[in-house]
């Protein structure tokens, strides 16, 4: 009997020119959401691909398998330690998308965070293209290397949210070169990604699913034999990306590259069956590698698992406690000692928030989860005395009511029972077809409801909020994509269905969230009945709609709040503590997909309580989440603040861990932090104007524009302290070896990095260059990152070499007229810093005869 994975040992010159034009056509777009198709006849099999970038989801976001959120990808970039990647991309990515049956990983994303407003902000590594690119080939090389393919996304331009299916990213060839197309050119030659995702956006003047870059780039200057998938119905026709090169369309449900279209297309010749089946070789290619590599998914059984050894656990905390930057500690007061704490008020919005990573299709559901809270009680002695206040609201829509619902007998969740629509009004078949116990409260249904439902239908769900102690005033929030009503002890709080509001929720398919509020009552379990359908009322008032990428709905709530009384409260708590950690930020509904950020300001009146909190008490700790920056106008009252991103499941064990001194912080911001909006490189010019992004800000992308204008930013990029502090020395640089060649050009940059203070500590050097005055006239950024060395666990007093390769990528710049990478004579100054502004030792170096080169 043939296995599916025999495709591993077929010729597949032999397999292509085998199967028939139909299969070829069908080859090229996939199946469903996340899935290639499959030829049983020539035994080629389907491959599952999976979002990606942080964890693995698996191919549902509804009733989805419970699985590990790793920290987001600026989080990951602030380790500054490509060992440390490694060993996540094998252990918590590689081992994870086996465990869902996925043989592709839809992640890394290497887009280039212009503004921190960027709603994907936190799904890219770095400002920097250089420390973007080794973290992605870190990531890449080693999950490939454990038998799983990754998709580096998004190529390229996808470097904001608003209008992204639209907007022309206007990009001078140089800044495309250096900053945008660079972190996909070091992960090119460090780790071949297996397959490329096409930006929905446009890049001067084509979409990127139909542009020659396409070509140019990846498969003549790159060489790189990678399959290229479109993002999720990011094609925009059919002849047009057919022929610039992208091999597959996903999802399957995206219809351009149907038998009926492509079969007009061949007959009129706007596409050519050779092409059709070098696309679908492509494909072919791939399957081939992921058979190879990983045999038994592609043999399996499907079925997705979740599976958290003790070691996992383990590294997820490792990983986190290492991305978290500890941005001040005026008068030393981290690490805090757990044993001289008496009173601890814990503050703040995000404390007991389920604030894992970003939203959109980065999200995922969690299989454990730490909030910052419970780390903190847990490392705390059982006889300290601890205080609790949400203190403000932070949330954008309302909270989550994942755990709040239970069924009739106890259980967690709701009954959700799915039914036909008999007719055109609404009504239900007289039994549902399917029942299930359903835990989540945001449904992304997107195809995963019962097959054997037809075209409209309806979904049921009835459940009861987990009865309290005290009464309340009871807010509710729901979005949908469809319609929806939602009936609390059978009376109508809110109306999602007759009138709507359209608005940015599922990927701008769902409506603005509709509130309503009841009072909830002590020790009652109040019954909780909502009502979605799949069919939406049309934009334009004319024939019901179904939404494009299916029903969604999302229920949340919370108490409603005095927000005077809880910042009093608060400052109350906070004064007589010993100590206050007020834990505040963003969350998945501020940064996600479809939309941009509009302020760097902390949501609601965060800023006014942080700011009352540092008068109340001066030993406070101000933790920050988000995945990008934030304003901090309280800064200069906080003796002490730390950063720590997205953290996935474990974050308030990594959050505790660096509180309390059991890791001793080592992180380094991989973006700037600005003081205000409109210090960011690209204000004024971020957004689409009329459909175009104009990148005016040319190469002076993150510190790059600060350090050129002269603004100080609130904190550098590549800013981050330690519990110790090191001592920079000996800066040895060898002159070039192979200096007018490309090819063997290198020169080494040494230094000793002395470790001065009391405990074990890391650090992550930087090495910085600054090109010489051109010869022909161009302009050069002050300096770029072009090396870093991360010095792990120096003991105090011990001494360790930092050292780091700079090569031909170091010295060149992109020669627009001749379209070449070009490293000119002269001299380069080399700045290692323990930021970008805080550099500690210059040198340099000179090359003689200057050279040019292409390709990688
Ligand atoms: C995102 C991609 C993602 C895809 C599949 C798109 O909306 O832009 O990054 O991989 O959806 O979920």
């Amino acid at each position: 009997m043939p296995k599916p994975s025999d495709i591993a040992h077929a010729d597949l010159d032999e397999l292509v020119k085998g199967i028939k034009l139909e299969d070829a056509i069908a080859l090229t777009s996939g199946v469903g959401f996340w899935n290639t198709h499959a030829v049983s006849s020539a035994n080629i099999p389907a491959i599952k691909v999976s979002d990606g970038p942080n964890g693995i989801r698996g191919s549902r976001y509804f009733m989805g398998t419970p699985a590990k959120v790793i920290p987001c990808a600026t989080a990951l970039g602030s380790t500054w330690d490509t060992e440390l990647i490694g060993s996540a991309a094998a252990k918590l990515l590689a081992e994870e998308a086996k465990l869902r049956g996925a043989s592709i990983i839809l992640g890394p994303t290497v887009n280039i965070q212009r503004s921190p407003l960027g709603g994907r902000s936190f799904e890219s590594f770095s400002e920097d293209p250089y420390l973007s690119g080794q973290i992605a080939s870190a990531y890449i090389a080693n999950v490939q290397s454990h038998g799983i393919g990754t998709c580096i996304k998004h190529f390229v331009g996808n470097d904001m949210e608003n209008d992204r299916f639209a907007y022309d990213a206007i990009i001078s060839p140089r800044a495309l070169r250096e900053i945008y197309l660079m972190p996909f050119m070091i992960a090119e030659r460090n780790a071949q990604p297996w397959a490329y995702m096409a930006a929905y956006n446009r890049v001067n003047g084509l979409h990127m699913s139909e542009n020659p870059l396409l070509k140019e780039i990846i498969r003549d200057e790159w060489k790189s034999d990678a399959m290229i998938m479109s993002d999720w119905f990011g094609t925009y026709g059919l002849s047009e990306s057919i022929n610039a090169g992208l091999d597959l369309e996903m999802p399957g449900v995206g219809k351009w590259r149907t038998q009926d279209q492509m079969g007009r297309c061949l007959r009129s010749k706007k596409i050519m069956a050779r092409t059709v089946r070098e696309r679908a070789r492509k494909v072919l290619e791939l399957v081939q590698k992921c058979a190879r590599a990983a045999p038994e998914i592609i043999d399996g059984d499907g079925q997705e698992r979740t599976n958290d050894s003790q070691e996992d656990v383990a590294l997820m905390r490792r990983l986190a406690a290492q991305a978290i930057v500890l941005l001040k500690n005026d008068g030393g007061i981290l690490p805090l000692k757990a044993d001289h704490l008496k009173k601890v008020a814990i503050i703040g919005p995000n404390a007991k928030a389920r604030v894992l990573t970003g939203g959109g299709s980065a999200s995922l559901k969690a299989s454990y989860f730490v909030s910052p809270y419970e780390g903190i009680v847990k490392a705390l002695p059982k006889d300290v005395e601890i205080s609790y206040n949400e203190g403000s609201q932070a949330f954008l829509t309302m909270p989550t009511l994942d755990g709040e619902i239970i069924t009739e007998d106890g259980k967690s969740g709701w009954i959700g029972s799915w039914y036909d629509h008999v007719d055109r009004n609404f009504s239900l078949a007289p039994k549902p077809l399917k029942v299930d116990l359903i835990s989540e409260t945001k449904l992304i249904i997107l195809g995963s409801q019962p097959p054997e439902l037809g075209e409209r239908w309806s979904l049921i769900l009835r459940g009861f909020l987990r009865p309290r102690d005290t009464d309340t005033i009871f807010e509710f929030g729901l979005t949908v994509a469809g319609r929806a009503k939602l009936f609390v002890d059978g009376e109508l709080v809110i109306d999602n269905w007759t009138k709507q509001r359209p608005g940015d929720a599922f990927f701008r398919t769902g409506t603005l969230e509709e509130r309503g509020t009841f009072h909830r009552k002590a020790g009652v379990k109040h019954e909780i009945v909502l009502e979605l359908c799949n069919v939406k009322p049309a934009a334009g008032g004319g024939e019901d709609e179904i939404p494009p990428s299916g029903a969604a709905v999302q229920l949340g709530g919370a108490d409603v709040l005095d927000a005077d009384k809880a910042i009093e409260e608060s400052v109350e708590m906070a004064r007589s503590a010993d100590v206050a950690i007020v834990v505040v930020g963003l969350n998945a509904d501020w940064e996600t997909s479809g939309y941009d950020r509009t302020t760097l300001a902390l949501p609601g009146r965060t800023d006014e309580l942080v700011a009352k909190i540092l008068a109340a008490n001066p030993k406070t700790v101000v933790i920050t989440q988000a995945g990008s920056a934030v304003e901090m106008p309280w800064v200069d009252f906080a003796p002490a603040i730390l950063h720590t991103w997205y953290l996935g499941n474990a974050t308030g064990d990594a959050i505790a861990d660096v509180l309390f001194g059991k890791v001793n912080p080592s992180a380094k911001l991989s973006l700037t932090f600005p003081k205000r909006l409109q210090d960011t490189p690209s204000y004024g010019h971020f957004a689409s104007e009329n459909g175009k992004v104009r990148y005016a800000e040319d190469l002076y992308v993150g510190y790059k524009h600060y350090e050129n204008v002269n603004i100080a930013p609130l904190f550098a990029f590549g800013h981050g302290l330690s519990y110790t502090s090191f001592e920079y020395s000996n800066l040895k640089i060898t002159t070039p070896k192979a200096s007018s060649v490309a090819e063997g050009f290198e020169v080494v940059v040494k230094l000793v990095v002395k470790n001065t203070g009391a405990v074990t500590g890391s650090e992550a050097v930087q090495v910085y260059v600054t090109l010489p005055p051109s010869s022909f006239g161009h302009l050069h950024v002050p300096k770029q990152l072009r090396g870093f060395h991360k010095v792990r666990d120096i003991e105090p007093g011990e001494s360790k070499e930092a050292s780091v390769i700079l090569d031909k990528y170091a010295v060149s710049y992109w020669e627009e007229g001749t379209a070449r990478w070009r490293a000119e004579r002269g001299k380069y100054i080399v700045s290692v810093g323990a930021s970008s502004a805080n550099i500690r030792l210059v040198g340099e170096f000179e090359i003689g005869r200057e050279f040019e080169w292409r390709g990688l």
